[in-house]
């Protein structure tokens, strides 16, 4: 992604192969066929790393270019990817300024070279993300945004890290758990999976990423990959 005259422009570099793109394109359909009234979904996993944003985008994407408009929001405000992902220094403005009141809502939301694609970046990490989603205006923003779009995904944080996941579940119509393909236990996913229920938020289903395809077993992660869930928390905030 980069920015150019003021739109981001969204740069589909890596050649997806055949089978992430009919992984895809069954997800869509699937998302279809849970109903009508799903508007606002989010995406979430146990585990950091698993390929939540990764998938999200990668979906909102796919809709944007199928089905009417789009809303990204990338609500992992204590590890946001997105906007590491852009460089060129350029001010981003995101979802803590306008959650706290530092930024109007047009402030924040940028339309892509997907005319049907809009976007809200995290913005700074914030002290007290929890307490942000929990309040009124991230209500408002979804409220507004069931209005102005077809679709609304959400990038959330891990559910087995912070609460983050759960607030957000809430403002939601479903949910779909990233599962990465052997990395965590059935008890972990099981847990998530609970974790969710109780907010009363509908599992749409669960996404299996990294699948092996080739079946080699070549890609293979250990679960040295727990170091990284603590350092989930180290997470300066930005001042
Ligand atoms: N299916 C996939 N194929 C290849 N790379 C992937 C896939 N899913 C995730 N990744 C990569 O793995 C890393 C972690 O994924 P990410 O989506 O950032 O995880 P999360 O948001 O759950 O923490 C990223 O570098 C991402 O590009
Ligand atoms: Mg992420």
């Amino acid at each position: 992604m980069a920015i150019q005259n003021g739109f981001i422009q969204i740069i589909q570099d890596e050649k997806r192969d055949y089978q992430y793109e009919e992984a895809m394109k069954t997800l869509r359909t699937n998302i279809q066929f849970s109903g009508n009234g799903l508007k606002v979904i989010m995406l979430t996993s146990a585990m950091p790393d698993e390929g939540k944003s990764e998938t999200s985008s990668q979906l909102a994407i796919s809709m944007a270019q199928t089905e009417g408009r789009v809303l990204f929001i990338d609500a992992d405000i204590r590890k946001s990817v997105l906007v590491s992902r852009f460089g060129g220094g350029q001010q981003i403005y995101g979802l803590t300024q306008y959650l706290t009141g530092q930024r109007l809502l047009g402030e924040v939301l940028y339309h892509t070279n997907l005319p049907n694609l809009d976007i809200i970046f995290s913005g700074p990490m914030a002290p007290n993300p929890a307490e942000l989603l929990s309040e009124d205006a991230f209500s408002k923003l979804i409220a507004w945004a069931r209005n102005e779009y077809d679709t609304i995904i959400i990038d959330t944080p891990p559910l087995g890290s912070v609460i983050d996941g759960a607030i957000i579940a809430q403002r939601c119509d479903g949910a779909i758990l990233v599962v990465e393909s052997g990395a965590l236990s059935y008890r972990l996913v099981q847990k998530a999976k609970s974790q969710l229920e109780r907010t009363g938020c509908r599992i749409l289903g669960a996404v299996l990423n990294r699948v092996d395809m080739a079946g080699s077993g070549y890609y293979h992660r250990y679960y040295g990959k727990y170091s990284k869930y603590t350092k989930y928390y180290e997470n300066e905030p930005v001042k």
